[in-house]
């Protein structure tokens, strides 16, 4: 967990949070100083900002299940999910009923390594929206990597890599409704970098990136930051351009979980 806090360190200083140098703040308390209070006075547009400039907001004093649609329906249209239910919700929780199920380790109590939603679909949608409802008494910490970040840092190290990952045909990702066959890095038509990512059962990689897939996974874990959501937080991400997972858990945790394509979302870098 030191590499964890090391990396928020310098997470914060990328998202440019303001933090006196005198004040002994933790890299959690750093995030939690930079979040967006709900109910504040334009939380929608700093939450918008926040997004388009760094891909990734937080916010706090989601109060019900009520907020979070609400606040998503601001962002834009609510896609369903294969799992959610009516109004585009999904729980994300302990279930052993359906955890044993390939592309289901969400509703285990496993780690889930860094990934993106819907990476099987043609058009993963671009915003993930996590709330916490309940924390897990043990674990169960948020993780994010910035695909600019994860790509800059594999240039550095291992450059054939680097071409590899932008290379057609690199990779498949499959589940019983859809396949997408591809790259995992893309540039998008902003200038930007686009990733999508799944490292479980649902994935297969060719064999030049095959061979060199410990690198990848090693570079996706140095890469990530940890945070652990408390109840009431939020966090707000684009599903494109960060990839997304937890740390294994233990006791009850619930997460509610929103995927939303937004109407008023511009990218900068
Ligand atoms: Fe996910």
């Amino acid at each position: 967990m030191q590499v964890l806090n090391a990396q928020i360190r310098d997470r914060g200083k990328v998202n440019r949070i303001e933090v006196s140098k005198n004040l002994p703040l933790s890299p959690a308390e750093q995030i939690r100083l930079g979040a967006i209070r709900l109910g504040a006075d334009k939380a929608i547009e700093k939450v918008i900002e926040s997004i388009s400039s760094r891909g990734i907001a937080f916010v706090n004093g989601v109060e019900s299940r009520t907020d979070f649609v609400n606040f998503a329906r601001a962002l834009g249209r609510i896609v369903q999910h294969p799992d959610s239910e009516r109004a585009g919700v999904t729980l994300i929780t302990n279930n052993h009923e359906v955890s044993n199920r390939d592309g289901h380790q969400g509703f285990s109590t496993q780690e889930l390594f860094p990934h993106t939603d819907r990476s099987t679909t043609a058009k993963p949608p671009l915003l993930l929206l996590m709330t916490c409802s309940k924390a897990a008494p043990i674990g169960g910490v948020s993780t994010f990597v910035d695909s600019a970040a994860l790509l800059a840092h594999i240039k550095a190290g291992d450059p054939e890599l680097a071409e590899l990952l932008f290379a057609p045909n690199t990779a498949i990702f499959h589940d019983r409704l859809s396949t997408y066959e591809g790259a995992i890095f893309e540039e998008s038509a902003e200038g930007s970098v686009n990733i999508r990512f799944r490292n479980d059962r649902r994935g297969y990689f060719c064999a030049p990136l095959a061979a060199k897939f410990s690198t990848l996974t090693r570079a996706i874990q140095q890469c990530a930051f940890g945070y652990k959501l408390r109840s009431g937080e939020m966090v707000v991400l684009n599903n494109h351009r960060w990839l997304h997972g937890r740390t294994a858990f233990g006791g009850e945790r619930m997460i509610w979980r929103l995927l939303v394509e937004p109407s008023r979302i511009h990218h900068r870098r």
